[in-house]
């Protein structure tokens, strides 16, 4: 499958002593894929070595991205397109008030020069006929555009998060890890996918828990072992049974993608102040509230040995200031 090199890799594997130790356990591990480097890094990178990978060898020239206004997705890729000389088109949607806030991923999406269009859409996924009109506009101008699937949740997306597993079986061996499940956030679902076929295929002997912060567990349910399958065809892997192999939690999402909770407020505060180390509003911080809350109520072990897979995201931060700095210090003793 063809690839294109732009993520720092192995990322690292660390210890979170101080957050295990405040937690009361179990050991706690973060795979830092907040540090895949480019462009500020994050899991889209990964996803985007092998959707470029084709994209370029298939000849594209312009990619149009569909996004939140929030969207790593878009910031990560406007960014490699940019390095590839490529056409970007982002497409964002929300509700048009969240427009105006410029900051976090948008001010970096305006820097980097992509042309936004902006298109208010209820849920945040649906666009209508937003992307298909863009295209065929694209198309009539002469331009060969390739639309990418929301999140980057294609067969090639995966392929980036079978090839983590790989990376973190062997960063397991090295430091004598022997996890009993890895968290990670899921939006479009295709990171989760790919680790969990990977997992699959490899013998990890870990669970993969995914902490939903958009879609319903009932749809995830469905459409996770379609894309497991989807990807093991494309992949020349085996999918095995991945329906009975799901750990997926919507408990933790609030009102809505992206609205702020206090659990998520709280969870990016202790992360901060015990490991020195940024979540984000929209991925990490919740899925962080989801393992906390699982540990707590005793769903995941105190003996067990736990990786959390921070995603990145932290550049939304900025876009969040109004929500995060009401809350003070003193919650964080609230979690206990
Ligand atoms: C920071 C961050 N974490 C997690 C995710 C979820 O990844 P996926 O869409 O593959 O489920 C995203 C997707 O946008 C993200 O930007």
């Amino acid at each position: 499958m063809p690839r294109l090199r732009f993520a720092q890799l192995p990322t690292p594997l660390e210890e979170a002593a101080n957050l295990s130790k405040y937690l009361g356990g179990p050991r706690i591990l973060f795979k830092r894929d907040d540090l895949t480097a480019s462009a500020l890094g994050g899991n889209k990178v990964r996803k985007l070595e092998f959707i470029l990978g084709r994209i370029v060898s298939e000849g594209y020239d312009t990619l149009i991205v569909p996004g939140g206004y929030q969207s790593n997705m878009a910031r990560i890729s406007a960014a490699l397109a940019n390095k590839l000389g490529l056409n970007v088109e982002l497409v964002l949607g929300g509700a048009p008030e969240e427009a105006i806030n410029n900051n976090g991923n948008l001010l970096l999406e305006h820097l980097l020069g992509a042309n936004i269009t902006y298109v208010n859409t209820v849920p945040r996924w649906d666009f209508g006929s937003a992307l298909d009109d863009l295209k065929e506009k694209l198309q009539a101008d002469g331009l060969k555009p390739y639309l990418l699937p929301l999140g980057g949740s294609s067969p090639e997306g995966m392929a980036g998060y079978v090839e983590a597993t790989l990376e973190l079986k062997e960063q397991c061996r090295l430091q004598s890890v022997k996890p009993d499940r890895l968290f990670v956030a899921i939006g479009s679902g295709g990171t989760y996918s790919g680790l969990l076929l990977g997992a699959l295929n490899n013998d990890v002997g870990y669970e993969v828990t995914g902490i939903s912060v958009s879609r319903t567990r009932d749809y995830l349910l469905e459409k996770v072992p379609e894309n497991v399958d989807h990807g093991a065809s494309l992949l020349d892997m085996k999918s095995f049974s991945a329906s009975s192999r799901l750990s997926i939690y919507d408990e933790y999402i609030g009102d809505s993608y992206g609205a702020m909770t206090d659990e998520c407020k709280e969870a990016i505060q202790l992360v901060a102040k015990t490991e020195g180390v940024f979540l984000d509003p929209v991925y990490s911080g919740k899925c962080m509230a989801g393992m906390i809350d699982l540990i707590q109520k005793g769903e995941v072990g105190r003996k067990e040995t736990v990786i959390f897979l921070h995603t990145g995201g932290w550049p939304a931060l900025f876009a969040y200031e109004s929500d995060l700095i009401k809350t003070s210090a003193a919650n964080v003793a609230k979690i206990a």
